[in-house]
């Protein structure tokens, strides 16, 4: 069976098509945004003139994803807000045990949004794109010790491939690593600490939240409200403990430009769009999406950054995205996962409007 193709459910049926469609669309949409994400950051961190607080900037795509998922759940109501009150006060206060447990994703992705400013500011950007595919590995080793997923013999090497991939990248740039760190302020040890903590963290919030997302009945707009709330009020923590005082001084929207505004509403769209792709497809999925988002970022590069693309820069990045593709190899004799049942509160839809 080819990757990513569902089958029929013990019924003989097929998932309804609106999901089917949904998977393949977030994905695709996935691949570009996250090739554009990384390379908008690295642009607006490195152009000369008022840096903008990277703190407030996460503290804002927070703000910018709960009011999306809150208009979306109000077009489910029919624009009645009074539904969409009582319908909110059961999910989040009522159930607040289950609001509590997004607490923990919500506080690593804060932690994670953050470092990725860091990271991106201080590596290349196709060093950070390749190095960052670390995260497949982190989310399979938490997927197994989390979900008891297991894992084929074919994608424990694909994981080794993946290890060597990244390796030769690091090799290729240590060599550049002394010329890199003369020539500006960016710090290539700083950026692949930054990255090194965000792939463990992106493996354990992304398993932790599919988890969630999996285990219970609640929508995805209803969980990244939940998301929401706690990831807001935990940037504003952060961005008052790191950046208080210059925050006070020269105010929360210091140094924003048009180009920094369309990074943070690229930064909370692909948030909703990873909460889509797990909903849909799951994270392997994820990671064959980010994969191709690597060629697209470093062709890109090329061109926008002088970046050089040597033997050795090509080898790894084509061991790790055949790594991620032999990952993504279904198990000789398992069936693929079913998808998840198509709920209702998912869709954009009105209920009244859908059909299954
Ligand atoms: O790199 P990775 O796939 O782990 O990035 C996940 C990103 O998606 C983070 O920026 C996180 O804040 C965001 N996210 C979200 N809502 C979810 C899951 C992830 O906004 N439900």
């Amino acid at each position: 069976m080819a990757v990513g193709s569902v089958p029929a459910d013990g019924a003989g049926r097929r998932p309804n098509e609106a999901n089917r469609k949904l998977k393949y669309i977030s994905l695709a949409v996935l691949v570009v945004q996250n090739a554009s994400l990384i390379l908008s950051i690295r642009y607006v961190r490195t152009l000369p003139g008022d840096r903008f607080f990277a703190t407030s900037a996460v503290v804002m795509a927070e703000v910018l994803k709960l009011i999306t998922c809150l208009l979306i759940i109000l077009v489910q109501k029919r624009g009645n807000l009074k539904e969409m009150a009582l319908f909110l006060y059961d999910h989040i206060v009522v159930q607040y045990a289950d609001t509590l447990k997004l607490a923990v994703p919500s506080l690593i992705y804060t932690l994670q949004n953050n470092l990725q400013y860091v990271a991106i500011s201080n590596l290349p950007a196709a060093t950070f794109q390749v190095t960052y595919q670390l995260k497949i590995l982190t989310t399979a080793l938490f997927s197994v010790l989390m979900l008891r997923k297991t894992l084929s013999k074919l994608q424990w090497l694909s994981l080794l491939l993946l290890f060597l991939g990244v390796a030769i990248v690091q090799v290729q740039q240590e060599g550049k690593k002394e010329s890199v760190s003369e020539s500006s302020d960016q710090n290539y040890t700083v950026g692949l600490v930054a990255v090194v903590v965000s792939c463990l963290s992106s493996g354990f919030a992304g398993v932790y939240f599919e988890k969630i997302l999996k285990g219970s009945a609640a929508s995805v707009w209803v969980r990244n409200v939940q998301l929401g709330i706690f990831g807001t009020a935990l940037g504003l923590l952060g961005m008052w403990w790191k950046n208080g005082e210059e925050v006070a001084e020269h105010g929360f929207l210091f140094g924003y430009t048009p180009a920094v505004y369309s990074v943070i509403l690229n930064q909370a769209f692909g948030g909703l769009l990873v909460a889509l792709v797990v909903k849909y497809a799951d994270n392997i999925l994820k990671g064959f999406a980010t994969s191709f988002s690597i060629i697209v970022s470093t062709v890109t590069s090329i061109y926008l950054f002088a970046f050089q693309v040597d033997l050795l820069f090509s080898a790894g990045a084509a061991l790790v995205m055949g790594a991620v593709y032999m990952y993504s190899l279904p198990k000789a004799g398992t069936p693929a996962a079913p998808p998840p049942p198509p709920s209702k509160e998912d869709s954009l839809i009105p209920k009244s409007v859908l059909i299954d």
